[in-house]
């Protein structure tokens, strides 16, 4: 059952106190309604994609009450800090390099170095409340239309999330800008609810298209054999192992392959919601690990394709495609 929450301090607090205990709730913002989860906590940034049934591991924005809370968290740089200045709260998010001592999950951004973050209007009195940053995609299943009532929400989500605040219709009905400044020019990645030229005004020229980052990661996720560098380990992965060498490295999904050695293990009772939380870093710590013993490549056990199987096996099999 989905519970219906009021947009007041009861059903703040209730939301909150779901949310600080892993549970999916979703909330209006100035946008669109989004799909809440606590950023810092894999298994529930994990069961958003499931949730949703997302077939890939796309990055999500995380959510804060202020630009300092944001700025604790991405490497902020002049333009960023005037950016926020005029459009925070409001429709917009920043693309910035993720800090050493970010504690969002891995996952939530993708494995990528850099993090979306945004301030939205509108559901500022939620995010104080948890007091932690909000991974929120759009609150719909996979392929269908964003969501500007909580109506929209259960229509989609209904039994999968432990509840909805209901804030009424969205004022600005499209999602927000999102403007990547992790390189040397501002990029605008997606239009949306604050204009190019209200950011031009403020901040000067700039781009559009598509950023060649992006443009491999759009060919990539149309096409599973392509490789992303940014989620491949630098030992080269062997997929579906029955068995172990003495020179590899295990990703284990349930019991380890008799003879394992240096194990990394995604989940014991082969449970894909944890199995996706631990991915990313599972990768990276058998690659640092493989270097540090000297080791030949890593296996990976068979994932089954069901839930976020198929994400988690899109992912390994990116990891794995020639180089
Ligand atoms: O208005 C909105 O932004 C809504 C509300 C709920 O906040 N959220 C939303 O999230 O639209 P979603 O997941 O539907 O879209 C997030 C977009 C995607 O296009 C994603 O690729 C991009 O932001 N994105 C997220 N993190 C990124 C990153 N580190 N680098 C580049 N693009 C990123
Ligand atoms: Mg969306």
């Amino acid at each position: 059952m989905t519970e219906i929450l009021a947009d007041d301090a009861a059903g703040i607090a209730r939301a909150a106190a779901l949310l600080r205990a892993g549970e999916l709730v979703a909330f209006g913002t100035e946008t669109v309604y989004g799909l809440g989860a606590d950023a810092t906590n894999d298994r529930a940034v994990a069961a958003i994609f499931d949730a949703k049934g997302r077939p890939h591991f796309n990055p999500l924005i995380c959510h804060y009450p202020d630009a300092e809370a944001a700025f604790s968290q991405v490497e902020a740089n002049d333009i960023a800090r005037r950016l926020a200045s005029v459009f925070w709260p409001g429709p917009l998010t920043l693309v910035l390099p993720r800090l050493v001592t970010c504690p969002v999950a891995l996952l939530a951004g993708a494995g990528l170095e850099t993090l979306a973050v945004r301030v939205p209007a509108g559901a500022l009195a939620l995010l104080r409340a948890v007091g932690r940053p909000v991974a929120a995609p759009s609150a719909n299943r996979s392929g269908q239309v964003s969501p500007t009532t909580a109506r929209h929400v259960l229509d989609g989500l209904a039994g999968r999330i432990a509840a909805v605040v209901d804030s009424g219709p969205c004022p600005v009905g499209v999602e927000s800008t999102v403007l990547d400044l992790s390189g040397p020019l501002p990029f605008l990645l997606r239009p949306g609810g604050v204009s190019r030229e209200a950011i031009e005004a403020v901040i000067g020229k700039v781009a559009r298209g598509v950023t060649p980052a992006a443009a491999e990661a759009t060919r990539t996720l149309r096409s599973p054999g392509l490789l992303v560098s940014h989620y491949a380990p630098a030992l080269p992965l062997r997929l579906d192992a029955i068995s172990v060498g003495p020179d590899e490295a295990l990703l284990a999904f349930g019991a380890p392959l008799a003879g394992a050695g240096t194990t990394f293990q995604l989940s014991t009772d082969k449970n894909a919601i944890e199995a996706a939380a631990n991915l990313f870093a599972g990768l990276r710590w058998l690659d640092a690990e493989g270097a540090r013993l000297g080791l030949r490549g890593i296996a990976a056990m068979t994932v089954p394709e069901d839930g976020l199987g198929l994400a988690i096996n899109d992912r390994l099999q990116r990891a794995a495609a020639p180089r």
